[in-house]
């Protein structure tokens, strides 16, 4: 426990997601699978996914214009960019480099990218935390996006039909009124099952060292063991996490979590006995956005009404790493 610290403001939240749908009945023209076998095993239906010259940067830089047009501050006041992608469209420049470059956030405001794959925000949270606990910045842009649908083989039906596109934003601020949004906070990782899901960057050999055939570069997953892992770890995380906060869990207005399969999301669910209204899921429409999928959850059903501002959540998420984390939120009024 940290005293004295600068309590933290979630200023602005916003989402962008790409136009272009692509259904479980469309995947059926690339391999053998049904739109039965995709919704049952995982609450999809259907994906968005980039095209032409769209990037996570495109999608990630809209949905920070709207979470800072909503936090009310301008680019200016913004002290640092964090952006959390698992799937970025580059590995450098960072794509929070492309974002304050894009935005006009001033040029000399440290910018970079962090690796949690889908807890990126959570991880992204945190850090932010620390740099306003501690007084180093006030003001800090989070930004989690992703270009999954580039980096799977479009021909492994087991991986490529769990994942979207899509952005997420949150803008964070010192509180000027001595209330903490971030009620509590807790990020974890195990590296030690790392090969559950991994995008290699192999590349190949000097060829003066010795021969070495490049190998292709995708998105690779072990379903079945991550969801025994994530079936057994989160639910009674999420309940040990609100134990900790000192909270019962009837005590938070709403679950979102990240949307990863519907059947996790459900365990979740049962663990805190949450009614259905309580839950975040909108996977049915964008399946696994990776990084951007709990702020995209948050400021979309935020903005359709269906989570009521002035209210608590608990977010928590998990991915590659395989990394976990969870956070108890307060969402004032206006961030989005
Ligand atoms: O944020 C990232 C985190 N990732 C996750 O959360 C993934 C968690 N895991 C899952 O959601 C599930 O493991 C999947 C939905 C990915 C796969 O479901 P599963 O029940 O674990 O399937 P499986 O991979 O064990 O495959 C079972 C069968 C196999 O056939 P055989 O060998 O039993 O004949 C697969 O070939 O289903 C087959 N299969 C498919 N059939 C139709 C695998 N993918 C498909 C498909 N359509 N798309």
């Amino acid at each position: 426990m940290i005293n004295n610290i600068i309590p933290l403001k979630i200023a602005g939240v916003g989402y962008c997601i790409p136009e272009t749908v692509v259904t479980n009945d469309d995947l059926t023209k690339l391999y053998d699978t049904s739109d039965e076998w995709i919704y049952t095993r995982t609450g999809i239906k259907e994906r968005r996914l980039v095209s032409g010259n769209e990037s996570a940067v495109d999608l990630g830089y809209k949905a920070a214009e709207r979470a800072l047009e909503k936090s009310g501050l301008k680019v200016e006041d913004i002290d640092m960019v964090i952006c959390a992608s698992s799937a970025p469209p580059e590995l450098y420049p960072a794509i929070a480099c492309r974002i304050q470059a894009h935005m006009g956030i001033p040029n000399d405001v440290p910018a970079f990218d962090i690796t949690a794959a889908c807890s990126g925000l959570i991880y992204a949270m945190s850090i932010a935390r620390g740099f306003i606990a501690s007084g180093m910045y006030k003001s800090i842009l989070l930004v989690a996006t992703d270009n999954n649908s580039r980096l799977l083989n479009w021909e492994d039906r087991s991986a490529s039909i769990l994942f979207g596109d899509g952005a997420g934003a949150m803008v964070v601020t010192a509180s000027d009124d001595g209330v903490d949004d971030i009620i509590s906070i807790d990020i974890r990782a195990n590296g030690s099952i790392g090969d559950l899901i991994k995008l290699p960057l192999a590349g190949k050999n000097c060829p003066l060292v010795e021969a070495n055939d490049e190998q292709p570069q995708f998105i690779e997953m072990n379903g079945k063991e991550v969801y025994k892992f994530v079936a057994r770890t989160l639910p009674q995380y999420v309940e040990e996490m609100i134990e900790k906060a000192g909270m019962k869990a009837e005590e938070i207005d709403y679950l979102i979590p990240h949307q990863a399969n519907l059947r996790i999301i459900q365990a979740v669910q049962e663990r805190l006995g949450y009614s259905d209204e309580k839950v975040v899921t909108n996977i049915k429409y964008y399946g696994n956005t990776s990084a951007a999928s709990i702020p995209l959850a948050m400021a979309e059903s935020v903005e359709q009404g269906k989570v009521k501002l002035g209210s608590t959540a608990i977010l928590c998420g998990f991915g590659a790493g395989m990394t976990w984390g969870g956070a108890i939120v307060r969402l004032r009024e206006g961030i989005c």
